[in-house]
């Protein structure tokens, strides 16, 4: 939901726009509205004539506020930093821990992108001997905009003054405080109403006269767009977008409204539960705590691997669409248990079959959000990628892992520490098949047979090879005497933040 990639600002030009930047803060009420239909139709609005050098004043609509008095478990958090002229204050649910460290995320991110912004700016200040721009500041602040026992919205807004100019970047996030889930914008609108959301926009913009490029559009409403969506006073969609992201800066943070005809076809059922928080509040009942519905056990197992000759198969780099399913079809009809080390992005894109893999008695630990070597990351970044990780496996799962696999094996005092922070012990392996290397399903097995009492093995799911090699694997350390277990059977309770090679080698 935050916007990724800020546009740095043209400080000079906008000197000759302050007056447009000053209307567009304190727009008139009266919104555009773009009548939509779940079918939509092409729109002619013809193209008004535009003035010569003045831009027309914009008129954006308003994301409904609800009254948050009531909610008892409400706090905030704030950010706050003088000297740098810094205050950034965010919601808070005391018992929701997610949706805080959520907050607390996005509070740290407009810090960052801010420092990021000024810098440089700060830097030339100092070349020209002369303070030719006002000190920058950035505040943000929050109102909600949605509150029942079921659903929890707010919405955000950070307001960076770089010099001359102020740039507004708006979000908003949805929240069920049932069940701890942070609800994606993209899942409170139908798929063929978010198909025409983007003509709709355009419709809106075209008719106020305002030129905006049509695939930054696109891309602003796509699935790694981060609009801030709501709705208004009237109950109709609000979709709003950050200064500078879609048209010049001069016309502030755009919010448009977009007429719903019909709310419960363009709207999901969250959606349309997000509709009614907003237009009929009620703060009385909305859960102290989440109720994490239980994850299912996985099942215990009784093999003792400080008795038994145990191996564990483990799997990095998927879940693949493709391969993946054709292993688990294998693995069941041979029963045997293995680990996945799945990334974080392919478990948010194929959740279905990180949970299958868990019903079928596998194993499921993280191998990071995108495969980046951890060690090049820094403190921050090193967090929030083991944490979206953590947070993917556990959409599909109800649960987090409490294993990681670095990718490349590479580590560090840092990674141990944010791998600590996020309750993840560090996984390696012994034997590697290198199948990635050489995909040869026969080379794959002729390494694999490697393993001794205690061996993890490592092999990537993602190949077809290695599923063609997968029965021969387990047929040649079946008669070897080995039991397959996972790793967590193998190695037993693990300590997060430290590494692990292999199991017992006593048998
Ligand atoms: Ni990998």
């Amino acid at each position: 939901m935050q916007s990724s990639g800020r546009r740095g600002l043209p400080v000079l030009l906008l000197l000759a726009l302050l007056v447009f930047a000053a209307c567009s803060g304190t727009s008139a009420p009266s919104a555009s509205k773009s009548p939509l239909s779940p079918t939509p139709t092409t729109t002619t609005t013809p193209e008004p004539e535009p003035e010569p050098d003045v831009p027309p004043a914009p008129r954006w609509a308003k994301i409904h506020q609800v009254d948050p008095a009531g909610l008892d478990h409400l706090d905030t958090y704030t950010l706050s930093d003088n000297k740098k002229r810094i205050h950034i204050v965010v919601p808070q649910l005391t018992g929701h821990d997610e949706f805080n460290e959520y907050l607390q995320n996005w509070a740290n991110q407009q810090e960052d992108s801010f420092l990021e912004n000024v810098d440089p700016i700060a830097d030339s200040e100092l070349d020209g001997g002369e303070a030719i721009i006002a000190t920058p500041s950035l505040t943000a602040t929050w109102v909600a905009t949605g509150i029942s026992p079921t659903m929890v919205g707010f919405y955000l807004e950070s307001t960076e003054s770089p010099g001359a100019s102020t740039a507004v970047y708006s979000d908003t996030v949805w929240y069920d405080p049932t069940d701890g889930e942070l609800i994606p914008w993209q899942n409170l609108i139908t798929d063929d109403a978010r198909s025409s959301l983007v003509e709709h926009v355009g419709a809106a913009l075209e008719e106020q006269g305002i030129e905006f490029d049509e695939d930054e559009l696109a891309a602003a409403l796509g699935d790694d767009g981060s609009p801030a969506i709501g709705f208004t006073k009237d109950g109709n969609l609000y979709v709003g977008f950050d200064s500078y992201e879609l048209i010049a800066g001069y016309y502030g943070n755009p919010g448009i409204e977009i007429e719903l005809e019909s709310a419960s076809e363009f709207l999901t059922e969250e959606g349309n539960e997000a509709r009614e928080a907003s237009l009929s509040p009620d703060t009385a009942d909305v859960p102290p705590t989440p109720v994490v519905p239980e994850p299912p056990e996985p099942e215990e197992s009784s093999v003792d691997c400080s008795k038994e000759k145990c191996v564990a198969l483990t799997f990095d780099d998927g879940p693949s669409s493709k391969n993946t399913p054709k292993l688990l079809d294998i693995l069941a009809k041979e029963q045997v248990p293995v680990t996945f080390f799945v990334l974080g992005t392919q478990a948010k894109a194929f959740p279905d079959i990180v949970a299958r893999a868990r019903e079928e008695g596998h194993e499921i630990a993280s191998h990071t959000w995108k495969h980046a070597n951890l060690t090049s990351l820094s403190g921050k970044a090193l967090n929030k990628d083991l944490a979206d990780s953590n947070r993917a496996i556990k959409s599909a799962l109800g649960s987090t892992p409490n294993l990681m696999r670095p990718p490349y094996g590479a580590t560090n005092k840092d990674v141990s520490k944010a791998a600590k922070k996020a309750g993840l012990a560090l996984v390696m392996w012994d034997i590697d098949t290198l199948d990635w290397q050489h995909r040869d399903a026969k080379k794959t097995v002729k390494h694999a047979k490697e393993a001794t009492a205690g061996s993890i093995i490592l092999m990537h799911d993602i190949h077809e090879t290695t599923v063609e090699a997968a029965p021969k694997v387990i047929k040649s350390l079946r008669k070897e005497g080995f039991t397959f277990v996972t790793v967590s059977q193998l190695i037993g309770e693990t300590e997060p933040g430290e590494s692990y090679f292999r199991g017992p080698s006593n048998k």
